[in-house]
C-alpha cells in the first residue's frame, strides 16, 4: 500500500512552516485551509495569527506568502482581502498525486493512525414477529459503519442483539407444545429459494401467534399454563428450551431471506440476541447491588440519576430488575456491556439504534460507568437515528395504522427500479433488466436513507429515491455505468494514462482536486461516524464528473492522444472511486446500466 499524502495535506504542511517561519513563536499554529472557489484552497489562518501578535493581518500574510517556498504543488500564492491566503495548485502536482493514488489497490487510502475493537449492535429485529420499516435505517447504517471502519483497518465485532427473550416466548412455546405440528415444514420448501422460505416460515410464526394469543385471551387455564412456561423458561428446562430455538430457528430463516434481498450479509456466529446475556444477569444484578449503584426500591432493583427526572420531578429509574424478579432489556443491555469490553476487550462500543432509545441508553452507559465496567478506555456512542415518514409527514405508516412490511417495502422499490431500468436501456434482457432492479432499487432505498444525516427523520418517497436526476443513488449508478461504457469503447486503442505535463482544463481541475479528497473523507467520516459525509462527497464526485463529461470530451479530445489518455485516466479513477465509495455504504454499482 502506498501512503499518498492529499494536495490539501501536503499545502496544511507547508503552510504552517511558513507561518512558523514569519511568526517563530506560533510554531503550532493552523493555516485554516480550506477549499475556496476564488483559488483552489484558502488559509484564513493568518487572520487570528496577527490578532494575537498584535500584527497587521496584510502584511503578515505577505510575509508568509514570501516564507512559502515556489515548488512543484504550489502554482500561485497572493494575499487577498484583510489577510487570505489563495493559493493555486500546480496542474502537474494534480495529476501526478492522482496517478499515484490510482497505482494503489486502496486508492492511497491509508489505514486509521491506531486502530482498535470495535463491537457495533446494529440489525436487531425480534424473534417471532415481522420486520418493518423501523427495522431499515439500523440495518442500512450499521452496514455502511462496519464496512467503512474495516476498510480504516479496525477490527469490528458485529452484533445481532435480536430481541429473542422474554415472556411472550412463554404463550408461544405452551401453544406449540400443545400443537406440536404447527412449526413443520413442507418437504419441498427449502428448494423454493431463500424467499418463498422466508415467507413461509413468516406466515406459519404469524399463524402461531394469531392463535396462540387467541387462546391466552380465551382460556385461562391456558393462560396459566403459559405464564408456568414462562418460569420453565428462565430456568432453562431443556424441553421448553428446545422449543425455544425454533423459535429463534424459524425466524432467522425469515430473517436471512429478508437481509438477503436488503443485500446485507448477516453471519450466523454474530447473531448473539439478548438471550445469550441470560447467565450473565443475575451476576449484573448481584455486582450492581453491592456496588451501591442500585439499590431496592419498592421490591425493584433500580438506578437512580440526579439529572433524570419525570413530568412530576419524581426521578426515574432504570429498573435492572422487576420487583417480581424478572430481568428486561435493561439488564441484558449492561450485561452485553460487560460482555463487549471484558470477553470481547472492546475499545469502542456502538449501537445503532432508532433515536427513541436515547434516555434508555443514556441510562444505561452511566450505569456501566459507574459500576466501573466503562471508564476511559472505553469510548461509548448511541449512534441514534431519526424516524422514516410518510408523504404526510407523520410516521410511516399503513392506513390501517400498522408498520409497513419491510420486505413489501423492497419488492416495491425493485419494481419501481424496473421501470427505470426498462425505460433507459432497450437492449437489455428480462433477467438482466431484473438484477439490474434489484441493485438500482435497493441502492435507491440504501442511499436515501444513508445521504440523511443520522439524527434526521425523513420522507420514504420511492418517487424521489429512484429518480435519475437529483441526489439518489441512481444519478450515482448511472455516473459510474457511463465511465465503463467509455473505458469499452477505448477498448484497447487508448488505455488510462497520467500525463502530468498537460495542462488541465477548469472541470478537468475541479475533478480531480475532488478525487483526491477521498481519503480524507473516509477518515472524517470515521471520526465521526456520520456515513452522509461519505454520500455527500459521492454525489459532489458525480456531479464533477458531469460536468467535466459535458466540457471535455474524452474519446475525441481535440489535444491528441496523451489527452485522450490522461481523460481516460481521470475517467477511470473516478470509476474507481464512485465503486469503492459506494460499495462501502453497500450500494452496488452495475457496469451498465
Ligand atoms: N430489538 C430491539 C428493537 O427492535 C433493538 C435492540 C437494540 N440493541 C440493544 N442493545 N438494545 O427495538
Amino acid at each position: 500500500m502506498a501512503l499518498v499524502p492529499s494536495l490539501s495535506a501536503s499545502l496544511q504542511q507547508r503552510v504552517s512552516a511558513a507561518l512558523a517561519a514569519a511568526v517563530p513563536s506560533a510554531a503550532d499554529a493552523d493555516p485554516l485551509l480550506r477549499r475556496s472557489d476564488r483559488a483552489d484552497f484558502q488559509a484564513n489562518g493568518v487572520l487570528g495569527l496577527a490578532k494575537r501578535h498584535k500584527a497587521n493581518p496584510r502584511e503578515l500574510a505577505t510575509q508568509v506568502a514570501a516564507a512559502l517556498p515556489a515548488d512543484d504543488v504550489i502554482a500561485q500564492i497572493e494575499v487577498s482581502g484583510p489577510g487570505f491566503l489563495n493559493i493555486t495548485v500546480a496542474d502537474a502536482a494534480i495529476t501526478a498525486n492522482l496517478s499515484a493514488r490510482a497505482a494503489d489497490e486502496r486508492l492511497g487510502v491509508p489505514y486509521a493512525d491506531n486502530p482498535g475493537t470495535t463491537v457495533i449492535d446494529y440489525a436487531q429485529p425480534n424473534v417471532a414477529k415481522e420486520m418493518h420499516v423501523g427495522h431499515l435505517r439500523s440495518s442500512v447504517i450499521g452496514d455502511a459503519i462496519v464496512k467503512i471502519l474495516e476498510f480504516g483497518g479496525e477490527t469490528v465485532i458485529r452484533r445481532h442483539h435480536i430481541g429473542d427473550w422474554g415472556t411472550q416466548f412463554g404463550m408461544l412455546i405452551q401453544y406449540l407444545m400443545e400443537h406440536p405440528h404447527e412449526l413443520d415444514h413442507d418437504a419441498d420448501e427449502a428448494q423454493a429459494g431463500a424467499e418463498a422460505a422466508g415467507e413461509a416460515s413468516m406466515s406459519r410464526l404469524n399463524r402461531l401467534y394469531k392463535a396462540s394469543r387467541a387462546l391466552f385471551d380465551s382460556d385461562p387455564d391456558f393462560k396459566d399454563r403459559a405464564r408456568r412456561r414462562v418460569v420453565d423458561l428462565q430456568a432453562g428446562d431443556p424441553q421448553t428450551l428446545a422449543l425455544w430455538q425454533k423459535f429463534v430457528d424459524e425466524s432467522k430463516i425469515y430473517f436471512y431471506s429478508v437481509y438477503d434481498k436488503l443485500d446485507v450479509e448477516i453471519r450466523d456466529e454474530d447473531i448473539v440476541g439478548e438471550s445469550a446475556y441470560n447467565d450473565m444477569l443475575v451476576e449484573t444484578c448481584k455486582l450492581l447491588e453491592e456496588s451501591g449503584v442500585a439499590v431496592r426500591s419498592n421490591g425493584a432493583l433500580c438506578v437512580f440519576f440526579d439529572d433524570i427526572k419525570g413530568k412530576d420531578g419524581e426521578p426515574v429509574p432504570l429498573i435492572v430488575q422487576k420487583a417480581d424478579g424478572g430481568f428486561g432489556y435493561a439488564a441484558t443491555d449492561l450485561s452485553a456491556i460487560r460482555n463487549r469490553v471484558f470477553a470481547l476487550h472492546a475499545d469502542t462500543l456502538l449501537y445503532v439504534v432508532d433515536a427513541r432509545q436515547a434516555l434508555h441508553f443514556r441510562m444505561v452507559f452511566d450505569t456501566a460507568r459507574r459500576a466501573g465496567w466503562l471508564n476511559d478506555e472505553v469510548t461509548v456512542h448511541h449512534l441514534p437515528f431519526g424516524t422514516i415518514l410518510g408523504k404526510d409527514g407523520k410516521p410511516f405508516k399503513t392506513r390501517e395504522g400498522e408498520s409497513f412490511r419491510l420486505e413489501d417495502l423492497l419488492d416495491e422499490a425493485i419494481e419501481r427500479a424496473a421501470a427505470v431500468v426498462r425505460e433507459k436501456s432497450q437492449e437489455l434482457t428480462e433477467e438482466e433488466i431484473a438484477e439490474r432492479a434489484a441493485e438500482v432499487g435497493i441502492g435507491a432505498i440504501k442511499y436515501a436513507d444513508l445521504s440523511t444525516s443520522l439524527g434526521r427523520d425523513y420522507v420514504f418517497d420511492l418517487d424521489r429515491m429512484v429518480s435519475l436526476s437529483g441526489d439518489t443513488s441512481v444519478y450515482l449508478q448511472y455516473a459510474y455505468a457511463r465511465i465503463r461504457s467509455i473505458l469499452r469503447k477505448a477498448g484497447d486503442a487508448a488505455r488510462p494514462v497520467a500525463h502530468p505535463e498537460l495542462p488541465l482544463a477548469p472541470a478537468e481541475r475541479q475533478l480531480g482536486l475532488l478525487l483526491d479528497e477521498f481519503a480524507e473523507t473516509l477518515a472524517q467520516v470515521r471520526e465521526v461516524y456520520e456515513p452522509h459525509r461519505l454520500a455527500s462527497y459521492l454525489y459532489a464526485l458525480a456531479s464533477a464528473y458531469t460536468t467535466f463529461y459535458d466540457q471535455c470530451p474524452v474519446l475525441k479530445a481535440e489535444g491528441g492522444p496523451a489527452m485522450v489518455e490522461n481523460r481516460l485516466f481521470l475517467c477511470d479513477l473516478t470509476a474507481r472511486t464512485l465503486h469503492q465509495g459506494m460499495a462501502l455504504l453497500g450500494i452496488r454499482t452495475p457496469e451498465r446500466l
